[in-house]
């Protein structure tokens, strides 16, 4: 395994990689991996003949009062899990090396990066898709995966890949949880365990809206409040939103349900922000 971090260094072995015609998977990732990342490595280690996973905190992505600093950090762990699951290469600049001084260049998917997460945290996905379209440059993989955990980003994403004409596919798979319903998430190492038991109120809001949804319910209101209804009964959270969005333009529906929609949610369990959702597919 090779662990790369510098720039010049991940564009050299790109083109020896390239001229030996080699499919090159990419798995972006801000490591302190777990299995939802590792699900994204297992499918490019399956799909590409090499597969590089980028570990990079990204400065640009954190507002001024989110958790950059205290955002946990563990590349020795990190690289012994990928080396051990048979990853080829390991990306890890440092901040200077992505962002030098006097770095001026954004990227911004407009309209789409507002809602949703974008109404709490302005600026986030600017800093996403910069860092992405960056990782593309670098490392130019035919194809990159990223997990539906994140689903406004994967769609983000995607719209920046087809906007820019870029050359890769992107994959997206589904949410890793715990076994009782928790999705994934390095930041849920922030959580007490009192908080990891409320954090449920999350999954459990959405098996419910599912539940309605099974039984004929299409009003959006009523499954909303529903879910209201779920986590208000829980002391430590409080939502930040949660909305029954269109899945490809993330504008809410009119009334009524149809066709697929994205019921997203953000919710604070004392200080941490976690996101969860679930893609509704209705046959009618
Ligand atoms: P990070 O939060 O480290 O996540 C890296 C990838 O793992 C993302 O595509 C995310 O959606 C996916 N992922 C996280 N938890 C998951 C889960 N429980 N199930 C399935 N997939 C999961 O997302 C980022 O980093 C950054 O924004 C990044 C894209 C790397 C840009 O900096």
């Amino acid at each position: 395994m090779k662990i790369v971090r510098t720039i010049a260094e991940m564009k050299k072995l790109v083109r020896e990689l390239k001229s030996q015609k080699k499919r090159i998977g990419l798995v972006p990732t801000m490591g302190s991996l777990h299995e939802g990342h590792l699900s994204l490595v297992r499918k490019s280690l399956q799909e590409s003949d090499v597969t590089v996973v980028s570990i990079f905190v990204n400065p640009t992505q954190f507002g001024p009062k989110e958790d950059f600093k205290q955002y946990p950090r563990d590349l020795d762990r990190d690289t012994q899990i990928l080396e051990e699951i048979g990853v080829e290469i390991i990306f890890c600049p440092d901040v200077e090396e992505m962002y030098p001084e006097g770095y001026k260049t954004y990227v911004e998917v407009q309209k789409l990066q507002d809602k949703l997460c974008g109404q709490s945290r302005p600026g986030h996905f600017k800093g996403v898709c910069t860092v992405v379209l960056k990782l593309f440059q670098i490392v130019s993989p035919d194809v990159s995966f990223f997990g539906q955990k994140d689903a406004q980003q994967a769609i983000i994403l995607k719209k920046m890949v087809k906007d820019l004409d870029l050359d890769v596919n992107i994959e997206v798979m589904s949410i890793v949880r715990d076994d009782d319903g928790l999705a994934l998430s390095s930041r849920n190492a922030y959580l007490t365990p009192e908080e990891r038991k409320a954090a449920l109120c999350l999954s459990k809001s959405l098996g419910e809206a599912q539940a309605m949804i099974e039984k004929g319910e299409r009003g959006a209101k009523a499954i909303l409040n529903k879910m209201i209804d779920v986590i208000g009964k829980e002391p430590l959270a409080k939502i930040d939103y949660i909305e029954i969005v269109d899945k490809e333009n993330l504008n809410p529906p009119l009334s009524r349900i149809e066709g697929e929609a994205l019921i997203a949610l953000a919710v604070f369990i004392g200080d941490v922000r976690l996101i969860d959702n679930t893609l509704i597919q209705l046959k009618e």
